[in-house]
C-alpha cells in the first residue's frame, strides 16, 4: 500500500471521526471498557451503558475492590456476563500491578483479553504497532484487496492480520486502527456501502470487480437449539418479605454457573404450543412457562438460597430471569 492511500484514510478520519467519549482522552482503562462492550453492541447503543458504567466505577481501582454482583448489576443490559466477570477478574490483577501494560503480549494473559482487545487497548491507548481485526476492519481490507476468505478460520485469517499489522506501522496505530473500524461502522457498512464518500472509492479492488456486495464471506451461523424450560417458584416470607429459591445453576444450557431458579429443562425439535415467553441467549430459543409451587423438595434444599424478590437482579441481571421476576410480581399482585 503507497503512504498517499494510507494518508487519505487519515485525513478523512481526521475530518470524519465521531465524537465518542472514550475518545476524549488516552486513558487505558477508559479505552478497555469501551472496547469490551463495543465487542457486542454498536457504538450508538454502547454510549449510554459506558457512561452508566464509568459513573459506577470510575476507576481501575474502584471496579478492582467492588463487589462481582455489582459489577454485573452496572452490565445489565449488555448481555454476555461471562465478559463483566472477566472485566473483573482482570481488574483485580491489573490493580496488583505497578503499572497497565502497555504491549498486546502482556495484556492478552489477562481474562477476557483476545487477540481483538489486548491490540485496541494497546494500540489506542499506547500506540503498539499492532493491527485490530475486528468484523469491521474485515469488511474494509477485504474489500478494499478483494479477498474471498472464510476470514473465521485461524489460517485464512492470518493474510487479513498481517495486511492490518502492516498499516498499524504507518505513522500512528492508534489513528490507523480506529480510522479502519470508523471507515467500517460508517462507510463501508455490510449492506449498501457508500462507496462514493470513501477515501478508497478509487483504490478498491472489489469495488472495480463489482465484488464489494459478496465480500467478506459470511461465516455459517450456528443452528439454532429449541428448549423448554420451566423455571419453577419456591416462595417464602422471610420478616414479611417475599423472598424466591435460587440455586447455582447446574441443569440448563444457557446461564451456567449463575443464580437461577430452579426447573426442568428439555430440548425440543419444535416450538411447543403453549409456552409464557421466549427469550434468546446466544443460539438457545427459551420457550418459559413458569411453574409456581408451594413445597420445596428435600433435594433442593442444600442447594438453595432465599432472595429478596427486589434483588433477584443483583444475583443475576439478565433478562431472561428479569422476565421470569416479573411474572412472580404479577403472579402474587405486588
Ligand atoms: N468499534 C470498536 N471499537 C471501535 C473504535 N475504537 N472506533 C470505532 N469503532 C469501533
Amino acid at each position: 500500500m503507497s503512504n498517499t492511500q494510507e494518508q487519505k484514510l487519515f485525513i478523512w478520519y481526521e475530518n470524519n471521526k465521531r465524537d465518542l467519549p472514550w475518545r476524549k482522552n488516552k486513558n487505558p482503562y477508559f479505552i478497555w471498557i469501551s472496547e469490551t462492550m463495543l465487542q457486542q453492541t454498536t457504538t450508538t447503543a454502547v454510549i449510554p451503558y459506558f457512561h452508566r458504567f464509568i459513573k459506577t466505577f470510575p476507576t481501575l481501582e474502584s471496579l478492582a475492590n467492588a463487589k462481582e454482583a455489582d459489577v454485573l448489576v452496572a452490565w445489565s443490559g449488555l448481555g454476555y456476563y461471562s465478559r463483566a466477570r472477566n472485566l473483573h477478574k482482570a481488574a483485580k490483577q491489573l490493580h496488583d500491578l505497578k503499572s497497565f501494560p502497555t504491549s498486546a503480549e502482556e495484556l492478552i494473559a489477562l481474562p477476557g483479553f483476545g487477540p481483538y482487545t489486548s491490540r485496541a487497548v494497546s494500540s489506542i491507548a499506547f500506540n503498539e504497532k499492532v493491527g485490530v481485526l475486528d468484523g469491521n476492519v474485515i469488511r474494509v481490507l477485504s474489500r478494499l484487496n478483494n479477498i474471498k476468505s472464510q476470514w473465521w478460520k485461524t489460517q485464512e485469517r492470518k493474510q487479513l492480520q498481517s495486511i492490518s499489522d502492516e498499516m498499524a506501522q504507518y505513522k500512528n496505530s492508534a489513528t490507523m486502527n480506529q480510522a479502519l473500524m470508523e471507515l467500517g461502522a460508517t462507510i463501508c457498512t455490510p449492506k449498501s456501502p457508500y462507496c462514493l464518500s470513501c477515501p478508497w472509492v478509487k483504490n478498491c479492488k472489489s469495488l472495480k470487480a463489482n465484488t464489494n456486495n459478496e465480500l467478506p464471506m459470511k461465516k455459517p451461523k450456528k443452528s439454532f437449539e429449541i428448549y423448554q424450560w420451566n423455571p419453577e417458584v419456591y416462595t417464602k416470607e422471610i420478616n414479611k418479605k417475599v423472598h424466591v429459591a435460587l440455586i447455582k445453576n447446574d441443569y440448563a444450557p444457557f446461564l451456567k454457573k449463575q443464580w437461577l431458579f430452579p426447573g426442568t429443562i428439555s430440548k425440543k425439535s419444535s416450538k411447543p404450543k403453549t409456552f409464557d415467553f421466549k427469550h434468546t441467549i446466544t443460539h438457545h430459543q427459551i420457550y418459559t412457562i413458569p411453574k409456581f409451587k408451594k413445597q420445596l423438595p428435600p433435594s433442593l434444599n442444600s442447594k438453595i438460597t432465599w432472595v429478596h424478590i427486589n434483588e433477584i437482579k443483583k444475583w443475576n441481571p439478565t433478562s431472561l430471569v428479569e422476565k421470569v421476576r416479573e411474572k412472580v410480581r404479577t403472579h402474587f399482585c405486588f
